[in-house]
């Protein structure tokens, strides 16, 4: 099975991608020419680098990149710069998936789509109500920090857009809560909904774990088949 990742170079793209190999996949992975790669990924047989932006890539290239592949995961999202937070392209990730859907429908052979999103987005079909405080605090987020606005669009697309009936595109939103760094897989757990406030008493999962989720969903039927167009939450236990 091969899986395209696109950010697949980010913190926590490295670690799905090790993941993904760890489970016997192979990998091609959409990467900038600028790049910071492990060196063992370099001449990997496994991994298929190929070495572009994502959002200047047309239909047809992307097409081409996707034939081969069954599953697409994103772990993308903006460089914690002034550029990357209130610059282009602000909707970095809405517009990759998009683009990447047009691409597999194009295609028209079933495929997975694992999307890293964030505990701080809702998933109205399943999670309760935000109090007052939270609501406020959430507004004042989106205006203070447009890659949020850009990370609830994204889900909202494949919620509400391509939705639970499409043909040939089945989806996952992953939800970590805060993320940290770890050297190992330990425990975590996956909630249908956020267990605690992602504003006033976040959780943690490391990268390592959300790695470790993303690549066993793609790769372990039953996993997907429970979490198949629902949006899991992550804590380390
Ligand atoms: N921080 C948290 O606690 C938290 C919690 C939950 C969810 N999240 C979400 O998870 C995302 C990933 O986290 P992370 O720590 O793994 O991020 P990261 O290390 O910053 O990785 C971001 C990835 O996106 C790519 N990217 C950024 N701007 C791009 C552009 N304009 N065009 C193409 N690719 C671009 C980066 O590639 P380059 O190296 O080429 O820039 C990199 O591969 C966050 O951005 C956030 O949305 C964060």
């Amino acid at each position: 099975m091969k899986v395209l990742v696109v950010g697949g170079n980010g913190a926590t793209g490295k670690q799905l991608i090790e993941q993904l190999i760890q489970k016997g996949l192979t990998v091609r992975a959409i990467v900038r020419k600028t790049a910071k790669l492990p060196q063992n990924w370099l001449n990997a047989e496994n991994i298929d680098l190929v070495y572009r932006n994502i959002l200047e890539i047309d239909q047809n290239e992307l097409a081409a990149h996707l034939k081969d592949c069954q599953a697409i995961a994103l772990t993308l999202g903006h460089n914690l710069t002034l550029k990357g937070i209130f610059g282009q392209p602000a909707k970095l990730v809405t517009q990759a998936l998009s683009n990447l859907i047009k691409a597999a429908e194009k295609n028209a052979v079933p495929m997975k789509i694992v999307l890293m999103n964030t505990a701080g987005n809702r998933n109205p079909d399943m999670d309760k109500g935000l109090s007052f405080n939270e609501k406020l605090a959430t507004a004042i987020i989106r205006v203070l920090l447009p890659p949020h606005s850009d990370n609830e669009q994204a889900a909202e697309f494949l919620r509400s857009q391509i939705g639970s009936k499409h043909k040939n595109i089945n989806w996952v939103i992953v939800r970590p809560d805060s993320l940290i760094d770890s050297d190992a897989v330990t425990g975590y757990k996956a909630y249908p909904s956020p267990t605690r406030s992602a504003i006033f008493n976040p959780g943690k999962v490391s990268r390592i774990n959300v790695g470790h989720f993303m690549a066993s969903l793609i790769s372990d039927e039953h996993l997907w088949i429970k979490w198949m167009g629902q949006m899991p939450v992550l804590y380390n236990s």
